[in-house]
C-alpha cells in the first residue's frame, strides 16, 4: 500500500485565544512528526483533538455541546480517539472522562509534548474497556516546552495558516490574578521564553516567506519582568531581523506599558501602529475590584503619550460589562471612557464568574438581562465610532500586506471574480481587494473606495501608502 494513505488522519477544534490556535499548531507538529496528516474533515479523522478554553462559562458549553454530538460518531466508528486538551482540560481534567467516558485523551496546557507517549499509552490498552489517559491536573512547569520549530514542521499540511502572518509565543502564564480570571489558574505563572531560541524561529519563519509576526503572551509586554533584558529589547531584535516587515504584540497590560515601550514602539520600523490593550472598565471603583493595578486616568495617560509618539496608532481594548456590584454609574463611566479613549475596535463580554477566582465568591452578582442590555448599549456606541474611523480612511492610500485569497464577501460587488484577497493594513484594518493571488505575500498599495461594517475595500493604486514616520529621541 502506498505509504500516504496509510497515514493517520488528524482533526483539531481550537476553542481560544490566539495562545490557544499557536498550542493548535503546536500538536500539529507534534503529531507531524508521528506520521499524522490534517484533514478538513472530522468524519474521516483517526483523532479527534478538541482544544479548549475556559474563560467564560459559554466556551466551556459548546465543548460539551460538541463533545455530545460525538458521542454519536464514536459509537459509528469507535477506532477514532477523541481527545480534549488546552485550558479547560488543565482545569477540569479526570472530570472531563466523568462526564463524556468515551473521551480517550484529556492533555493539559504543559503535556503537548508528551503526546506521542500518551496516544502510545492508549494503543497499548486499546482493549481494556474505560481505559484512556488523563495528563492534566499538574501545571508542572519543569515539564514545560515551548517547542522550538523544526523546519520541517513548516512543510506539514496541518499548519493552521498561511505562510505569510505567524504567531510566535514569547511568554506563558500570567502573574497579575485579576479578580475574574481564570488563565493563572490553567497557564500558570508567567514565563518568558529564551530570546535567542524566538529570534531562531522567526529567522526561519522569515526563511520560508513570512512577513509578518505576531510575539504572543498573556501579558507579552512584561517579558523578561525583572530581568535585564525585556520586551522593548526584545522588539529592537526582533526589528532588526532581514527579511521581516511587519511586528505585532499581543496582549499587552496597561501598567506594564512603560516609556521605553512606547519609544521602541515609536523608534521600531517594522512594529505596526496597533495596540491592543484591555481596559475591562471605565469605572475606578470596578477596576480596583476586578485589581487591575491602574485607574482609568493612568489608561488615558498612557494611550496620550503613545499617540503623540506614535501618529496615527489604533487603539483595541477588551471590556468586561456585569462585574459584581456594577452599578448604573460605574457602567456610564465605562461609555464615557469609549467616547474619551475613542478605540479603533473593542472586544465586550458579560462578566462570567469562573472556578477558583475571587470575584466568582461575591455578592452582587448581576442580572442577566441588566447585563444583555449594558453589552448592546457598549457595541452600539463602539460600532458608530469604528464606523467613523473607517469612513475617515476613505479615499486615503493605504498599505496592506496580503494575507489570503478568499470567497468574496457578500457585498463587494466591484471584486468581479467572486473570489478576493485580503489583507491588513499597518493599523490593523481589513481590506478586501480584487486581485492576483501571485500577489499574496507582497505589500500593495490600494485606495480605499468602500466601507463595510468592520472592513474596508480598496483599488490598488501605484503611488506609495502610508509610509513610516520619522524616528523620534
Ligand atoms: N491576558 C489578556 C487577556 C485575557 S482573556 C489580558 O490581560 O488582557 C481575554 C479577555 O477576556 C480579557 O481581557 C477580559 O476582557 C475577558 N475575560 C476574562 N475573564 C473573564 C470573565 N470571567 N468573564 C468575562 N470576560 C472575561
Ligand atoms: Fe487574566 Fe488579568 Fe492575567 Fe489578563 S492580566 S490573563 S485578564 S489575570
Ligand atoms: Fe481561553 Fe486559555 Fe486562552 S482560558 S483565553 S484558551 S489562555
Amino acid at each position: 500500500m502506498d505509504a500516504l494513505t496509510t497515514r493517520k488522519k488528524v482533526w483539531i477544534q481550537t476553542f481560544g485565544c490566539q495562545l490557544n490556535e499557536n498550542d493548535s499548531d503546536k500538536i500539529y507538529r507534534v503529531l507531524g512528526r508521528l506520521d499524522y496528516s490534517a484533514t478538513r474533515d472530522p468524519a474521516e479523522a483517526d483523532l479527534i483533538v478538541l482544544n479548549t478554553c475556559s474563560i467564560r462559562e459559554k466556551a466551556e458549553q459548546k465543548v460539551f455541546s460538541l463533545l455530545g454530538r460525538l458521542k454519536v460518531h464514536k459509537q459509528q466508528r469507535p477506532q477514532t480517539l477523541i481527545a480534549v486538551a488546552g485550558c479547560m482540560a488543565q482545569l477540569l481534567g479526570e472530570s472531563i472522562r466523568r462526564r463524556a467516558p468515551y473521551v480517550d485523551l484529556v492533555f493539559g496546557t504543559y503535556t503537548i509534548h508528551k503526546l506521542p507517549e500518551m496516544l502510545r499509552e492508549i494503543e497499548n490498552s486499546r482493549d481494556s474497556a474505560g481505559s484512556g489517559v488523563v495528563a492534566a491536573a499538574e501545571l508542572n512547569q519543569a515539564d514545560f516546552d515551548f517547542l522550538p520549530l523544526q523546519p520541517e514542521d513548516l512543510l506539514h499540511p496541518g499548519r493552521s495558516r498561511n505562510l505569510v502572518v505567524e504567531n510566535v509565543t514569547v511568554q506563558n502564564g500570567c502573574n497579575k490574578n485579576c479578580s475574574y480570571c481564570i488563565v493563572p489558574k490553567v497557564r500558570g505563572r508567567e514565563i518568558s521564553r529564551d530570546r535567542q531560541e524566538i529570534l531562531a524561529e522567526i529567522r526561519l519563519l522569515v526563511s520560508r516567506g513570512v512577513r509578518e509576526v505576531t510575539l504572543l503572551g498573556q501579558t507579552v509586554n512584561s517579558y523578561g519582568r525583572k530581568t535585564e533584558y525585556d520586551f522593548a529589547d526584545l522588539l529592537e531584535d526582533v526589528n532588526a531581523i532581514k527579511g521581516l516587515q511587519r511586528i505585532r504584540f499581543t496582549t499587552s497590560h496597561p501598567r506594564d506599558l512603560n516609556e521605553k515601550l512606547m519609544l521602541a514602539m515609536a523608534n521600531c520600523d517594522k512594529v505596526c501602529e496597533h495596540l491592543h490593550l484591555p481596559l475591562q472598565s471605565g469605572s475606578d471603583t470596578v477596576l480596583k475590584k476586578m485589581y487591575r493595578g491602574h485607574t482609568f486616568n493612568d489608561y488615558l495617560q498612557k494611550i496620550r503619550r503613545l499617540r503623540e509618539l506614535v501618529p496615527g496608532i489604533s487603539v483595541s481594548t477588551d471590556i468586561i460589562v456585569a462585574f459584581p456590584n456594577e452599578s448604573d454609574q460605574d457602567f456610564a463611566e465605562t461609555l464615557e471612557a469609549l467616547r474619551r479613549v475613542r478605540f479603533d475596535s473593542i472586544f465586550s463580554f458579560i462578566y462570567s464568574p469562573r472556578p477558583y477566582t475571587r470575584a466568582a465568591t461575591w455578592s452582587g452578582q448581576i442580572a442577566n438581562t441588566v447585563a444583555k442590555q449594558r453589552l448592546y448599549q457598549l457595541q452600539e456606541l463602539q460600532a458608530a465610532i469604528t464606523r467613523d474611523y473607517l469612513h475617515k480612511d476613505l479615499n486615503k492610500i493605504v498599505e496592506v500586506l496580503v494575507e489570503t485569497s478568499n470567497k468574496s464577501p457578500a457585498g463587494l460587488p466591484t471584486i468581479k471574480h467572486g473570489r478576493c484577497l485580503t489583507g491588513r493594513t499597518r493599523n490593523n484594518r481589513i481590506v478586501h481587494f480584487d486581485g492576483c493571488e501571485s500577489l499574496i505575500g507582497s505589500l500593495v498599495n490600494l485606495r480605499i473606495d468602500r466601507v463595510l461594517a468592520h472592513s474596508m475595500q480598496g483599488q490598488p493604486v501605484n503611488q506609495e501608502g502610508h509610509k513610516r514616520r520619522q524616528y523620534v529621541h
